[in-house]
């Protein structure tokens, strides 16, 4: 596949915020909804979506028109005996439309492997969500190759026997772990090279038109100050912010800067 035929106009922008264990009251979360709400309504041809804790997506359902509404984690069976779980069609009777899977947050505190990414990602598209699927290698100083290798096992394994008619659900999230708070940010061109790369991997299972239209964010330390330079010469559609996204302040701001910044062609 040649650079120019994957070059990145044509897709729409999308800004994700992931609140992880945020925020400890129904009243702040609102606050944040109504401020995503806002800010979503302002911004023109981007797509926001909201990532809540489960027991904020009711409010968020009533809160959010524009914007969207996400999870942060779903499983694989639609019903059952299995404490504890949320299936996808609850979530998605709960107007919930993306859900972030196989983030390394839960790979790394809540023993998921690539294939309870598979089979979260399997059955959340054939309840008809969209998949915010993470990848990203441990390490900031390992062997290039190897990390290449570490994200492609990743891709592979966690998507293996989607079938090809749900990868437009498929968002892939490129978070290398050593750039997820408290680390710092990656920087835009090593985001290039792994957006250009990981659409390659799509290509390879998906196919062309797969490839083109799959949108590939970055997380990893996004806030309003680098958020421009990811989003212009990242070489990415869009951005998954995690801490940022807490602060009804900088979300709104980075989603205001998604709605200006123009992007440098890859
Ligand atoms: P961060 O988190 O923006 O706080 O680094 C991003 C993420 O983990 O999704």
């Amino acid at each position: 596949m040649k650079r120019s035929t994957i070059h990145t106009d044509r897709r729409k922008r999308m800004i994700v915020a992931n609140w992880k264990l945020h925020p400890s009251a129904i009243e702040a979360a609102r606050v944040l909804f109504t401020h995503a709400e806002r800010a979503a309504a302002g911004a023109r041809g981007i797509d926001v979506v909201v990532c809540a804790p489960y027991v904020y997506l009711a409010a968020g359902s009533m809160e959010l028109q524009r914007a969207r509404l996400g999870a942060q984690d779903v499983f694989w069976e639609q019903a059952g005996a299995y404490t504890g779980a949320v299936g996808p069609r609850m979530l998605k009777g709960m107007r919930v439309s993306h859900v972030i899977i196989g983030h390394s947050e839960r790979r790394e505190h809540f023993g998921e492997t690539n294939e309870t990414v598979r089979k979260k990602v399997r059955a959340a598209v054939s309840a008809g969500l969209h998949c915010i699927v993470c990848v990203g290698e441990k390490s900031r100083e390992g062997d290039p190759a190897r990390s290449a290798a570490f994200v492609k096992e990743e891709i592979e394994e966690g998507l293996r026997g989607v079938p090809k008619k749900y990868a437009k659900r498929i968002i892939m999230a490129y978070e290398p772990i050593w750039a997820v708070s408290p680390g710092g940010p990656d920087t835009p061109e090593n985001s290039t090279e792994m957006a250009l790369f990981i659409r390659r991997i799509f290509y390879g299972m998906f196919g062309r038109e797969a490839a083109r239209s799959l949108k590939v964010l970055y997380g990893g330390s996004v806030n309003a100050k680098n958020a421009e330079a990811f989003l212009r010469e990242g070489g990415v559609d869009g951005l998954l912010v995690g801490h940022a996204s807490i602060s009804a302040r900088s979300f709104s701001d980075i989603i205001h800067i998604a709605g200006r910044a123009r992007r440098v062609r890859v």
